[in-house]
């Protein structure tokens, strides 16, 4: 069970200006009068969504709890139908949960009336894979767009911020053209502009990269990381692919049949997937079939391990330093050496051949690298 949220000041104002209550009850909650800060941005608490079309009925989400950090990167990745796009909007409540409770920055969202909502979707902006752009607008009308609807600021203040908003993204070159004249990327970057012009605190990116070639992906992820550390907005990303996770992603959760079946920080799932759909979203990432491999390496004599180093420990020379120290060979069968979000992890699968193996084994299980024996 994730850990609930539970107490927080009283006293205390949320980010959007309203007052927090307390989430235990006055004399239970063991420190009512201590300052302290909510920990979370996001909170479902056994939210679940069942659709209903034409009297059937479609089960999307089941009971679901979870916890999202204040200004984390947090990826939802799954199969088509899984439940992704449902949880996401079930956020700022563009679905409207069959039960549960949904708690926002302190609130609960799924209490609000109507008007509390239009106040609040000010707050968590969106951006889709389509783009959803208006095609009859310039790219600075469009993000006007939810400024002008909201119809707070003047005319001036308006330009002011879209010149600003544009800058951030790249497009100042661009105010004037519309839509059709952009590429894919430009869109969406015009899209993030938009999703940013109310000043939101968290952003919610429904497969925004998913119609975008690598290339462009990398740079509107690049985008995103940007937003999320100079602005500290929280992000939600969904995707399909385990790439983009590795990317941006601080924690990730995978999403099968409507469930949650495997969460934790990127690293951890991504380099010891336990969950097969995980398995299957690292294997297409790194292009192999365990299985195959597994053929491929049935004439290698000796032990097999595979090795993973992450952070400092990717560039220690302890290979050599093994082999030396024990009289212990090894070739190299298969290996990675890249990035999850900044910090840089090998995985090396070595075939072992004579000399002291225990002893070798003993090396590499005190040295800071995490081994697994294949064979
Ligand atoms: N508006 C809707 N009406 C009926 N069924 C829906 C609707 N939206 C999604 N679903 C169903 O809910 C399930 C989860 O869908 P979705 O959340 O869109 O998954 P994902 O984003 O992971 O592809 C699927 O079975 C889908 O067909
Ligand atoms: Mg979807």
């Amino acid at each position: 069970m994730p850990e609930r949220l539970v107490h927080y000041e009283i006293n205390a104002k949320n980010s959007y200006g309203k007052r927090l209550k307390c989430a235990t009850s006055a004399n239970r909650c063991p420190t009512f009068h201590a300052p302290h800060k909510v920990r979370y941005v996001i909170e479902f608490q056994q939210v679940h969504k069942t659709y209903r079309v034409a009297g059937r009925e479609i089960p999307a989400l089941n009971p679901t709890s979870l916890t999202i950090e204040n200004g984390q990167v947090f990826g939802l990745i799954g199969h088509s139908g899984a439940g992704k796009s449902t949880m996401l909007r079930l956020i700022n409540r563009l679905e409207e949960p069959s039960g549960g409770t949904i708690i926002v920055d302190g609130e609960d969202v799924t209490a609000f009336n109507a008007s509390q909502l239009r106040g609040f979707r000010q707050q968590v902006g969106m951006i889709f894979q389509h783009f959803n752009l208006l095609a009859s607008k310039t790219v600075a009308d469009n993000v006007a767009l939810p400024l002008t609807l909201a119809g707070e600021l003047s005319r001036s203040e308006i330009d002011k911020r879209v010149t600003e908003l544009l800058a951030r993204v790249g497009l100042s070159d661009h105010a004037k053209k519309y839509p059709a004249q952009l590429s894919g990327g430009q869109k969406q970057r015009v899209g993030i502009a938009r999703a940013l012009s109310t000043n939101p605190k968290i952003l919610l990116c429904d497969e925004a990269t998913s119609a975008l070639d690598p290339q462009t992906t990398a740079s509107v992820l690049q985008l995103l990381a940007e937003i999320n550390r100079e602005l500290k907005l929280t992000i939600v990303l969904i995707t399909h692919e385990m790439d983009v996770i590795r990317r941006v992603c601080d924690r990730v959760a995978v999403m099968d049949a409507g469930q949650i079946v495997e969460q934790g920080p990127v690293a951890d799932v991504f380099l010891h997937p336990q969950h097969p759909t995980t398995k299957r979203f690292v294997q297409e990432d790194e292009q192999v079939d365990e299985g195959e491999q597994r053929d491929d390496f049935a004439h290698v004599p000796g032990r097999i391990v595979r090795l993973t180093f992450q952070g400092d420990a990717t560039y220690a020379p302890l290979l050599g330093t093994v082999a030396r120290e024990t009289g212990v060979d090894y070739s190299i069968l298969a290996g990675r050496i890249d990035r999850i979000k900044d910090v840089p992890y090998g995985q090396l699968t070595l075939a072992l051949i004579g000399g002291d193996m225990e002893a070798a084994f003993a090396r590499f299980k005190a040295a800071d690298v995490h081994m697994e024996v294949l064979r």
